[in-house]
């Protein structure tokens, strides 16, 4: 099949990194649906910048955490599209604090939308990569998963079991023709990110050899290459996207 008919669902696709990967495979020809869970007119602006870009797209606004969610809008898209050939697990959130005073309500939303969510989508579009024998599911994983980091122990968590489930998927769907890849970003401009004080930013800075924080495009393209026909023989890894801040 043609990169220029594939039919793409990014989780948390209106803003920050999500969006510029909806871009990107756009850019591709891929029709692009756009989950998000708030904030309704960012994905809008997703839509307009999927179109501005030479392609279509759809909204797809579910929580990824809500199981009979994912399973009733995944179902609902597949009916509606006819399958799902390119699935990014990207919605992300965090919920920070020393892990003596975390709440374990906390754990529980980090976990949950962050890597239950990735286990959720995953299960609810395999079925029809199988059929097809071409499929490519990435997590969007983090440097912290790897690293760790004081303050996150719930989002490394989530990370880096996101590279386990990874691992083990493309084991199980290699046979099919899916591959199934995390892409570990490090600091990159984005809302999650805006919020750090400039001091914070400037010692994150000292500590990249490449001197800057990523952008979201430079995610994006990292995406763009997992997702397309070029990486048929890359399954079960990790792309570290981190201007060199951490190098396995
Ligand atoms: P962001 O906060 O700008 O955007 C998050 C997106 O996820 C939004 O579209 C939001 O609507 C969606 N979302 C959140 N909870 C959701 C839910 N329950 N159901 C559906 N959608 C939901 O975040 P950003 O920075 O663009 O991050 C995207 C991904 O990249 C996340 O998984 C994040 O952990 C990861 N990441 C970000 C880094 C950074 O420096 N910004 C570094 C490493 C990883």
């Amino acid at each position: 099949m043609s990169e220029d008919r594939r039919i793409a669902l990014v989780t948390g696709g209106s803003r920050g990194i999500g969006r510029a990967v909806c871009v990107r495979l756009a850019r591709m020809g891929m029709r692009v649906g756009i989950n998000f869970v708030s904030r309704p007119e960012a994905a809008e602006e997703t839509l307009r910048l999927v179109r501005e870009a030479g392609s279509e797209g759809f909204l797809a606004p579910f929580d990824v955490a809500d199981t009979v969610a994912v399973q009733d809008r995944i179902k609902a898209i597949l009916d509606q599209e006819g399958r799902i050939d390119v699935l990014i697990n990207n919605a992300g959130i965090t919920r920070d604090g020393l892990m003596a005073r975390m709440a374990e309500a906390d754990w529980d939303a980090v976990l949950n939308t962050n890597l239950k969510s990735a286990f959720l989508c995953s299960k609810a579009v395999m079925r029809t990569m199988m059929k097809q024998k071409w499929g490519r599911i990435i997590h969007i994983a983090s440097v912290v998963g790897c690293m760790g980091n004081a303050g996150q122990v719930n989002y490394a968590a989530a990370k880096a079991g996101l590279t386990g489930l990874a691992k083990s998927m493309a084991r199980e769907l290699a046979s099919r023709g899916v591959t199934v890849n995390c892409i570990a970003p490090g600091f990159i401009v984005t809302d999650m990110t805006a919020a750090l004080p400039a001091e914070v930013q400037d010692s994150l800075k000292a500590q990249i050899p490449l001197g800057m924080l990523g952008t979201p495009d430079d995610v994006a393209a990292a995406v763009a290459f997992l997702a397309s026909e070029d990486s048929r023989y890359i399954t079960g890894q990790t792309l570290h996207v981190n201007g060199g801040m951490f190098m396995p």
